[in-house]
């Protein structure tokens, strides 16, 4: 996409640093895991299909993001690991929280980016959950906890980015049914798991500050447009197939839309921000429109 491509210009190297990623089998945490094990990172792939993991550790090994010279690739690079994770599941959360927790000397950036939109028509997990919320919010909520005191010990300068979507301004969160049972469609919980992500962001950040704990920031990450399996799912329950044509004209490709989310967890203008949105690379303010009555009444 032509207009929105700014790059996280940073340099910084993550040599001695771990990281943990969610989701990097593909898409934008592919692409994040890329960049940061180029910087010289310990790189933890959290997912649940090992299968197409290994093949994105290859594709990273073997391929640097554009902004490295293929012959310089090799050189400094850090290593790539992974951890099986079902974000469907708290069993499987904390089962690779103990692992984290047991081979992992330490834990500077965690970056909760697997996400989804529930194909199938209504879905609850094995803990009673709908789908879209526990993979999107309550499993990150519930990984992000454990790991905190790993993260702490491994603090000054740790960094957690939530990764969350500017789909969050339909959002609507009614507590008194917050299984979706009553008024479920795939766009609705998907819009209101984005919009937890945020609300996590901000009540994490007041809750550390009162704790006392310092050298942990926190970030909230809108990627921008980017057509991936996430993308299509979303435009399949919500947008006239002329909108997502027109719509083209504002995709970025997964490299640019990984930048936000790599911005935020290497670089020096963000090491002293915590609790904000970002999208494209700058602050911005998070607005819920209420538009969700509106959207759900023309499409659904
Ligand atoms: N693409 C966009 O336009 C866009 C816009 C705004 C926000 N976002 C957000 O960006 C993040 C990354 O999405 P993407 O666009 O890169 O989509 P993607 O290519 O579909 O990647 C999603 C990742 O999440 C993983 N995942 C899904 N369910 C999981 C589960 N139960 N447990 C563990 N991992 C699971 C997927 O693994 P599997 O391969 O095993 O399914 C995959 O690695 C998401 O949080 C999404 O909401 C995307």
């Amino acid at each position: 996409m032509w207009f929105f491509n700014e790059m996280c210009m940073s340099k910084a190297r993550l040599d001695g640093k771990t990281v943990v990623i969610t989701g990097a089998s593909s898409g934008i945490g592919k692409e994040t895991a890329r960049d940061l094990y180029t910087r010289g990172a310990r790189v933890i792939l959290a997912c649940r299909n090992m299968e197409k993991t290994n093949e994105a550790v290859e594709d990273i090994k073997s391929n640097p993001p554009s902004w490295m010279k293929k012959d310089k690739y090799k050189n400094n690079v850090g290593e790539l690991a992974i951890y099986f994770l079902d974000l469907r599941s708290f069993k499987s959360v904390k089962d690779c929280a103990k692992n984290l927790l047991t081979n992992e000397a330490a834990i500077h950036i965690l970056i909760n980016n697997a996400g989804m939109a529930a194909a199938s028509p209504y879905e609850k997990t094995e803990d009673g959950i709908e789908t879209t919320l526990q993979v999107n919010h309550l499993g990150h909520f519930l990984l992000t906890l454990l790991l905190l005191p790993k993260m702490q010990s491994s603090s000054p300068s740790c960094r957690i980015i939530n990764v969350s979507s500017i789909a969050y301004i339909f959002a609507d969160i009614d507590f008194d049914d917050i299984n979706l049972e009553r008024s479920y469609a795939l766009f609705k919980s998907y819009a209101r798991s984005k919009l937890a992500n945020i609300l996590f962001t901000k009540e994490l950040v007041d809750r550390l500050r009162k704790a006392n704990i310092h050298g942990i920031n926190v970030y909230c990450v809108h990627p921008g447009i980017i057509p991936t399996e996430v993308l299509w799912n979303v435009n399949n329950a919500v947008l006239p197939n002329f909108c997502f044509t027109l719509g083209r004209l504002f995709f970025k490709n997964v490299e640019q839309g990984a930048q936000t989310t790599i911005y935020c967890s290497v670089d020096e203008k963000t090491a002293n921000e915590s609790g904000l949105y970002y999208s494209q690379i700058i602050v911005s303010t998070p607005k819920n429109c209420g538009m969700y009555p509106v959207v759900f009444c023309i499409w659904n």
